[in-house]
């Protein structure tokens, strides 16, 4: 056989084209694309006719955590590799980058990633690469970042502003930042004020307040937007150092990440489903209800959901990640009702953890909510993932020869699922969805990993293989040139930022 498959009536899509070709693959790998209904006698071992649907790069999803301890007491987030995975491909997500948590109390990154590594490793049906999660960023993980990054094929890490068992003083992120900029390491941020809210949080509860609803006035956007504005600024500090805003909820926020991107810094930010399709109203529900939806930062309003999906169609956003991090509803022991008592029948919502099962329905919601291009869809659900976090273009695209034959094919119009999501549709291992009875156009009918059908709607669900997902080494990000341009500023120079303080001071002062 010239080719293991062959796809042919299919409308290719990529994060810069739309086309009609006939797909060929040959081991693993794109082989060709060839002018519509030319391969359609081809040798080939297996045949797929796409009938006129949307072929396009798997998705890519960037912001996973699965079998991580939970920060709220007892147990770990619900989905362990192969159940997340599995709900991956489902959904049609080819690679994910899941997170390795060090603890404050381990001050090793190797070995919490080691750690991570027996949790994954022959359990995923899809592939999988890895941020690393600083919560203790001593000398000794600092000294590890170079071998991280260019030995263990880890080239981004995430810390936090907020969660007293992860949060990080500005001293330590601007020792991440520096450390990250000599590595060529992606720092990806999670921006909330954690002192305001858990000051916030006291006074909610002196008053009583403890069901669900009130995590969201406890994290007001003020506080995203403020958390934001000084990452963007100690960026800046350590020479415009690049930075992803992860999870980005608040036009507020979003707003001043625009602002630094047109002044030129290297400013990245993501946002996630919840903030396009969750609203606060979600989180007000009677009794305990409200807990599914509990996320940080928490959904908005309506009017913020349309400002993100702006943000996402004019780039303000490069990723779209899930961000799924599921803790079970009805499990007492370690899911959501942890924190329901004799005393609090509603719980108490800063015991809730934090949240929300997405792997599988990220693509198919926002395919269906139709509110971008498909080209804009590919660019931010698929080929910038891989950009930023060094897959290109092995991941993310559909080069001949160079691409990994990962592909998503969706229902053409005419056989559309329409469906009312329930969550026995879904693969992963949590009792809800939050996006439970809502309707979602199409679905991904096919997903193929490296050549292999692994998904297969009406025929079989899930035929892919746990295991079958391997480990993807990461290389340094691409995605608008980022580090030449951190080249071009040169090397990080303390005296010329003591010098430039000083110019800034008296500038402040004249004005
Ligand atoms: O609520 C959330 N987002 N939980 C997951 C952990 C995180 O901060 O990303
Ligand atoms: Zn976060
Ligand atoms: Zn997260
Ligand atoms: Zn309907």
């Amino acid at each position: 056989h010239e080719y293991d498959l062959v796809i042919t009536n299919g409308v290719c899509v990529t994060a810069s084209d739309i086309a009609t070709y006939d797909v060929g693959i040959k081991d693993k790998k794109i082989a060709i694309l060839a002018p519509s209904g030319m391969l359609a006698n081809a040798s080939t071992k297996k045949l797929i006719d796409a009938e006129g649907g949307f072929v396009m790069p798997g998705g890519i999803d960037c912001h996973v955590h699965l079998q991580e301890p939970s920060m709220f007491g007892k147990g770990s987030s619900a989905d362990s590799y192969e159940s997340g995975t599995r709900s991956a491909i489902a959904g049609g997500t080819t690679t994910i980058v899941s997170f390795a948590p060090q603890q404050k109390h381990e001050d090793s990154l190797l070995a919490a990633l080691n750690a991570t590594h027996k949790l994954a490793s022959g359990s995923c049906y899809c592939d999988y690469g890895m941020h690393l999660l600083v919560s203790n960023p001593g000398p000794k993980a600092i000294s590890e970042l170079k071998q991280i990054k260019e030995e263990e094929g880890v080239s981004s890490l995430k810390i936090y502003m907020t969660y007293t068992a992860l949060q990080l003083s500005d001293y330590q992120i601007l020792t991440i930042l520096l450390a990250c900029r000599e590595n060529k390491i992606i720092t990806m941020i999670h921006a909330e004020n954690g002192d305001v809210l858990n000051w916030l949080t006291d006074k909610l509860e002196e008053k009583k307040l403890f069901a669900p609803k009130y995590h969201s006035n406890s994290r007001p956007p003020i506080l995203e937007a403020e958390a934001t504005n000084r990452a963007i600024a100690l960026s800046s500090l350590i020479n415009n150092t690049p930075i992803l805003l992860v999870h980005v909820s608040d036009p507020g926020a979003t707003f001043r990440i625009r602002e630094a991107q047109t002044h030129g810094q290297p400013i990245f930010a993501e946002t996630c489903p919840q903030y396009l399709f969750l609203t606060r109203d979600d989180l007000d529900k009677p009794g305990f209800e409200g807990a599914k939806c509990v996320c940080s930062p928490p959904p908005r309003n309506e009017a913020d959901q349309k400002l993100i999906w702006k943000g996402l169609r004019n780039g303000t956003f490069s990723v779209l990640s899930s961000d799924h991090c599921p803790f079970r509803f009805d499990d007492a022991e370690t899911g959501k009702k942890t924190c329901i008592t004799h005393e609090h029948p509603v719980g108490r919502f800063k015991y809730i953890p934090n949240g929300i099962p997405m792997i599988e329905t990220r693509l198919p919601a926002t395919f269906s909510a139709s509110n971008m291009t498909v080209t804009k869809f590919v660019e931010v659900t698929s080929t910038n993932a891989a950009k930023l976090y060094g897959m290109y273009p092995r991941k993310g695209a559909m080069i001949p020869g160079v691409s990994d034959a990962d592909l998503v094919i969706w229902y053409p119009e005419s056989k559309k699922p329409n469906i009312h999501l329930t969550n026995e549709m879904l693969h992963h291992d949590v009792d809800y969805s939050p996006l439970e009875g809502r309707h979602i156009a199409n679905w991904p009918r096919y997903t193929i990993l490296r050549g292999k059908v692994v998904w297969d709607r009406d025929n079989g669900g899930i035929v892919g293989e746990k295991g079958y997902g391997q480990f993807v080494k990461r290389e340094t990000a691409t995605l608008n040139n980022v580090w030449e341009r951190v080249e071009e500023e040169g090397e990080f120079d303390l005296e010329m930022l003591v010098y430039l303080a000083v110019i800034i001071l008296q500038v402040a002062r004249v004005r």
